[in-house]
């Protein structure tokens, strides 16, 4: 039997990595399909997503986004897009990335960026989604993969995940809960988009 060439993926982030995380465990598990995570980058030299490189053999470099605190631009845009090229990806998956991805980068890998965000967008874009939501009192939530365009959190929806808030939860539980789905559904779509590729996601609507 002939195996399928790898979809090569490359995960950003600037937090402690537990998407990433379960991404590295579903591949161990073999539950990504043809997918296969080469790299991990990070904009910050502490984070904790840094270290799931040695843990799972995966290459994982600090980029240096300086001199913005919240966007890549200029030199340090450059910078990411040559570090990305090199490893040469088929997808890039933003998981907790914490920075606006300006034009140029947009076009240097335009249709293959997807964003997690914890919530059910279109609500509850930008910062602190979880926060958000819990504080204008909504009985559901969630996440939402989607792709990456110039409109921050407004890309086409690939997949969304439900989340409840009962009258039992605090702002704690109700931030594990959406982490837990998040952990179901990251590793989820991107076996999806293995097997089928980014399109047969998109929407459709009559
Ligand atoms: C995740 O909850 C992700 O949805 C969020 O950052 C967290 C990263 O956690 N992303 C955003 O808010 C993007 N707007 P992790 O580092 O443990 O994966």
């Amino acid at each position: 039997m002939t195996e399928s060439r790898p979809m090569r993926v490359v995960i950003l982030g600037s937090g402690r990595g537990s998407n990433a995380e379960a991404l590295l465990r579903a591949q161990a598990a073999d539950r990504l399909g043809r997918a296969r995570i080469v790299q991990i980058f990070s904009d910050r030299p502490d984070a904790g997503i840094l270290a799931l490189g040695p843990r799972f053999g995966v290459p994982a470099d600090f980029v240096d986004p300086a001199p913005y605190k919240t966007k890549l631009e200029g030199a340090a845009e450059e910078h990411y897009i040559t570090s990305i090229t090199a490893s040469e990806p088929d997808l890039i998956v933003l998981a907790g990335f914490m920075r606006v991805l300006k034009p140029r980068l947009l076009g240097a890998f335009e249709g293959k960026i997807v964003n997690l965000h914890p919530s059910l967008l279109p609500v509850f874009p930008g910062l602190d989604g979880i926060g958000q939501a819990w504080r204008a009192g909504v009985r559901v939530t969630g996440c939402t993969v989607h792709l990456v365009t110039g409109e921050v959190d407004g890309g086409p929806i690939l997949d969304q995940a439900a989340v409840r808030i009962d009258d039992t939860d605090t702002l704690e539980t109700l931030t594990q809960k959406v982490h837990a789905a998040e952990h179901a559904l990251l590793p989820d779509v991107v076996a999806r988009i293995a097997a089928h590729g980014v399109a047969a996601l998109l929407p459709r609507r009559r």
